[in-house]
């Protein structure tokens, strides 16, 4: 892996994960994803974390490393990957670590999306994603060019998670505090943390990371 990107439910990760994508030839990594995709195809793992998932917990780090672990062995991602949410606690960032050894990459940037809690119940109830193509989109902040169809693959069944409801996304909020923030200090300590204000528009949170990836690849 290249780069981890840092920051609670709603910062725009996964939004700017694409955008990177694009630029960068890098792939991106979503566990989020991943796991919606195991609970979607009725896997083991998806159904221990169906449940989990919707109550704004954290799904086991036994689960998540494993389905991480999968995906990074497959070819494409030895260009180099985005995670995207992944890692959440310190000992998912640990056993990253070992991973990433075993494939000869290692991190070259964690970066922190920083905004404040009170944006992100407005971000997060606004969102929804394209059931085409994956492209994120939001009510007020990033609307399509003709309402209802995507402007990447011209798909229009638009799709809302659903654990994007008021109460789950406070519940992201805390164990996102609890859990994930301290790995702000753990990458920060081996020197490789940037930070990003992502209270930004969209666009010029983009052109921000871009700099910074570009300073760090
Ligand atoms: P996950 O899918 O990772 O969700 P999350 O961390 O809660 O993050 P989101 O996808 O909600 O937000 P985002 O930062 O990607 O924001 P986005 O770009 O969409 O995880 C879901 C669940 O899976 C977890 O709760 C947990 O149960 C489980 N899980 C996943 N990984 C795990 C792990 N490693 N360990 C254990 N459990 C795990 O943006 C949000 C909206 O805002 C969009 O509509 C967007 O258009 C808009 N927007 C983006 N940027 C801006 C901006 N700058 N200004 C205005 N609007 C913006
Ligand atoms: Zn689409």
């Amino acid at each position: 892996a290249k780069l981890v990107l840092l920051g609670p439910p709603g910062a725009g990760k996964g939004t700017q994960a694409r955008m990177l994508e694009e630029t960068f030839g890098l792939v991106q990594l979503s566990t989020g994803d991943l796991l919606r995709a195991a609970v979607a195809a009725g896997t083991e793992a998806g159904r221990a974390a169906k449940a989990v998932m919707e109550a704004g917990d954290l799904v086991s780090d036994e689960i998540v490393i494993a389905i991480l672990r999968d995906r990074l062995g497959e070819p494409d991602c030895a260009a180099g990957v985005i995670l995207d949410g992944f890692p959440r606690t310190t000992v998912q960032a640990e056993a990253l670590d070992g991973l990433l050894a075993d494939i000869g990459q290692d991190i070259r940037a964690a970066i922190s999306l920083e905004v404040d809690d009170s944006a992100m119940v407005t971000r997060i109830s606004g969102r929804y994603t394209c059931g085409g193509c994956g492209e994120g989109y939001h009510d007020s902040f990033k609307t399509p060019a003709v309402e209802g169809k995507c402007d990447k693959c011209g798909g229009t069944e638009m799709k809302r998670r659903a654990d994007d409801n008021a109460e789950t996304v406070t519940q992201r909020l805390v164990a996102y505090h609890a859990q994930t923030a301290p790995l702000i200090s753990y990458y920060d300590a081996r020197g490789v943390l940037a930070r990003v204000d992502a209270m930004a528009p969209i666009g010029d949170v983009a052109k921000e990371l871009n700099a910074v990836v570009t300073a760090t690849l």
